[in-house]
C-alpha cells in the first residue's frame, strides 16, 4: 500500500468515524466503492419522491434537508440518502447544496454489497435513519 493511498484512507476514516471498525484489509475497498462528487450552491442532490439510487457522504460543505417545511443542515462527516436505499421507498426529502460541497457517493448496488459485509456500519446507518424518521413524524 503506497503512502498516498494510506493517507487517503486515514482521512476518510477521520472524516467518517462510522468506518473506524472496518479492518485494515477491507479499508482499501472504501477508496474503490465510494465515488467522489462535487456540487455547487443551490444544486439539488436528492429530490423528494424520486427513486433512490445512491447514498451520499459529506466530505466538505453543507447541505440542507427540507423536512416538513423545516430545514436541517448537515455538514462534513454526515450522510444522507440512506433511507431510500434501506427501505426501497422513494426519497423522503429534497436535499440541496448550501455552498460548495464534496461528497463520496455509494451506489445502490455497492451499498448492498458493502452493508452486507459490514453489519456494524449497516446497524449505525439504520439507527440514524430510524432517528430521522421519528424526528420527521414528530414534526
Ligand atoms: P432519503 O429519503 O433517501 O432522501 C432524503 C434524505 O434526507 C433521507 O434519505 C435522509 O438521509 C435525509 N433526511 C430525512 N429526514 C431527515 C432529518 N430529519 N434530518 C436529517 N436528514 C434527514
Amino acid at each position: 500500500r503506497d503512502h498516498e493511498q494510506a493517507r487517503k484512507i486515514t482521512e476518510f476514516i477521520e472524516t467518517f468515524p462510522l468506518f473506524k471498525a472496518i479492518n485494515v484489509d477491507d479499508q482499501e475497498e472504501l477508496l474503490l466503492l465510494f465515488v467522489p462528487k462535487a456540487a455547487s450552491p443551490g444544486d439539488r442532490i436528492v429530490r423528494i419522491r424520486e427513486k433512490g439510487d445512491a447514498m451520499y457522504f459529506v466530505v466538505s460543505g453543507t447541505v440542507e434537508v427540507d423536512v416538513n417545511g423545516a430545514a436541517v443542515q448537515l455538514g462534513a462527516g454526515s450522510f444522507f440518502g440512506e433511507m431510500a436505499l434501506l427501505t426501497g421507498d422513494p426519497r423522503t426529502a429534497d436535499v440541496t447544496a448550501v455552498d460548495y460541497c464534496n461528497f463520496l457517493v455509494l451506489s445502490r448496488r455497492d451499498f448492498r454489497l458493502f452493508m452486507s459485509r459490514h453489519p456494524a456500519v449497516r446497524a449505525a446507518v439504520q439507527a440514524m435513519a430510524e432517528e430521522r424518521l421519528a424526528m420527521n413524524r414528530a414534526a
